[in-house]
């Protein structure tokens, strides 16, 4: 028997509507990819950090670079009475200089930066841990709706983020489904607030990314708008 959410699961109770700030690229799927990252990031820069057991999305485990008040700290912002902006960079980020200046270069708001650590799990499995976030609790809603960017570290090809949209009942709508590639260096902005989303990960050893929270704005979409693919 196939795992689905229900009307009981958390995620139906995540608010959907609100006046945040919310940007044109997202509008229509909730989804943007953008072109691959045009520099490469030595491995060390994920291998040396230091990992925290933290569950979310499946067996997984996070290195913070940025988190509420700088300490190396998986817990929500709320947790601290923060939404997730206004990160401060903890002692990962001193070991990861080139994603550090990355996320910092966007000048965007930023809240929790974090390298996720994924084992290998199957489509069946990953649909155990299909999931909205609640990535705007405390955020005032005449300011940015938050958002979660992407950096595949690791090449995984044959893995892929799934997507759907929440149907009218709040539960996932297959008929929306959308599958998105890991290759490595590969980027892309989810609203995963709105997306329900977990990650089918076919390979044999973890994969890695990078995800960054950040706040929709002007400043956000001048920089996504920079850094989509070129057209040929
Ligand atoms: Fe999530």
């Amino acid at each position: 028997m196939t795992f689905w959410p229900t009307l009981e699961h958390w995620s139906v109770q995540i608010p959907l509507h609100t006046n945040h700030y919310r940007m044109a690229a997202l509008a229509e799927t909730g989804f943007v990819k953008m072109a691959d990252l045009p520099f490469e990031v030595p491995v060390a820069e994920w291998e040396n950090l230091e990992y925290l057991d933290w569950k979310s999305g499946g067996d997984t485990n996070f290195a913070p670079l940025a988190s509420a008040d700088g300490q190396l700290d998986c817990r929500g912002f709320w947790d601290k009475g923060k939404t997730d902006k206004d990160a401060l960079w903890t002692s990962n980020a001193d070991l990861a200089p080139t994603l550090r200046n990355y996320i910092a270069g966007v000048g965007a708001n930023f809240g929790r930066v974090r390298i996720i650590k994924l084992e290998p799990q199957d489509h069946e499995t990953a649909l155990r841990s299909f999931h909205r976030d609640d990535n705007n609790r405390f955020n005032p809603d005449n300011e940015g709706w938050v958002v979660r960017n992407w950096i595949e570290l690791t090449d995984d090809p044959d893995s892929y983020m799934l997507l759907m949209e929440p149907g009218a009942d709040g539960l996932p709508d297959p008929s929306t489904e959308v599958r998105v590639p890991l290759p490595q260096w590969s980027r892309f902005t989810v609203d995963t607030q709105r997306l329900w989303h977990v990650v089918v990960h076919n390979g044999t050893a973890p994969r890695y990314a990078l995800i960054t929270s950040l706040e929709s704005g002007p400043v956000l979409e001048h920089w996504i708008d920079s850094q989509l693919p070129v057209s040929v």
